[in-house]
């Protein structure tokens, strides 16, 4: 894994946006793999700057975000639909068709998560995909417990991601309790993995992401077996890491090359 560690949430968008507008202009028709959560708004305003100077395009993008909540209607304001319209699709040139969030209202969900995988298959496979990562190291809806190999399916909600997401949601609204999500193996056929992390209180999950045993008990642990994933973290999601020295050295070493290289 590539650790790249930034002073602030600020520095953490902006180097996450970079890759993002780098992998667009390598190549228009690019599959990525979208997330949710507040962590990613900041890049995604970032990259919605860059498209409206035609720095980039997403005319001839698809997406595929990792999750929804089963239950909700696309449409639903607590919908991850309705966030990345609202956050991303409705202020750049894409053409919506090309979006694909799982189907939350799905008359059979169990089709939906198999026809969610061969979707993915059908375009090529995932070139970039954006994480984020909860509290308790979980990227997409994939709870501690989540099979390493796991493909898209229906998910339980843990308690504290129930509580983590509440904020959200009024009090007298229903919370979903269940989603669709990519499995871990889903993500892990993407070609390139960023995963962004900002602040104090995902110190913890970065800290078993990075340095723990690959375990089931910390899903995004698994991106130790990705052969090119990047972690952006700040200072404060670093804060426990053990190693935190080195791995700003071996940054450090890699962008001389990369200068040296011209690249
Ligand atoms: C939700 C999403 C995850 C996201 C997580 C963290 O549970 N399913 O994909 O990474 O929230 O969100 P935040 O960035 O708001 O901390």
């Amino acid at each position: 894994m590539q650790i790249v560690i930034l002073k602030d949430a600020k520095e953490v968008a902006a180097y996450g946006a970079d890759i993002f507008a780098a992998q667009l202009i390598h190549n228009p028709q690019s599959v990525l793999g979208l997330a949710t959560g507040s962590t990613p708004v900041a890049l995604y305003q970032d990259l919605i700057a860059r498209n409206r100077n035609a720095e980039v395009s997403f005319k001839n993008v698809r997406t595929f975000n990792l999750d929804e909540y089963l239950g909700l209607t696309g449409s639903h304001r607590q919908s991850y639909r309705h966030f990345m319209n609202e956050q991303l699709f409705n202020h750049i040139d894409i053409d919506k068709h090309n979006t694909h969030v799982p189907q939350g209202d799905a008359p059979d969900p169990f089709v939906a998560c198999d026809d969610y995988e061969q979707a993915i298959a059908s375009a090529g496979g995932i070139d970039l995909q954006l994480l984020g990562i909860g509290r308790n190291g979980h990227i997409g809806f994939n709870e501690p417990s989540s099979g390493l190999t796991s493909r898209t399916r229906i998910k339980t909600l843990t308690k504290a991601t129930i509580e983590d997401n509440a904020r959200f949601f009024s009090a007298d609204e229903f919370q979903p309790y269940l989603s669709i999500t990519m499995g871990i193996g889903t993500i892990l056929d993407a070609r390139k993995v960023v995963l962004l992390a900002t602040g104090e209180n995902k110190a913890d999950a970065i800290r078993a992401t990075v340095e723990g045993p690959l375990s089931a008990a910390c899903p995004a642990s698994a991106l130790q077996l990705h052969r090119n994933a990047v972690i952006v973290i700040d200072e404060a999601a670093a804060s426990k890491l053990a190693d935190i020295e080195f791995y700003k050295h071996i940054e450090a070493q890699n962008q001389k090359l990369l200068k040296r290289l011209g690249k």
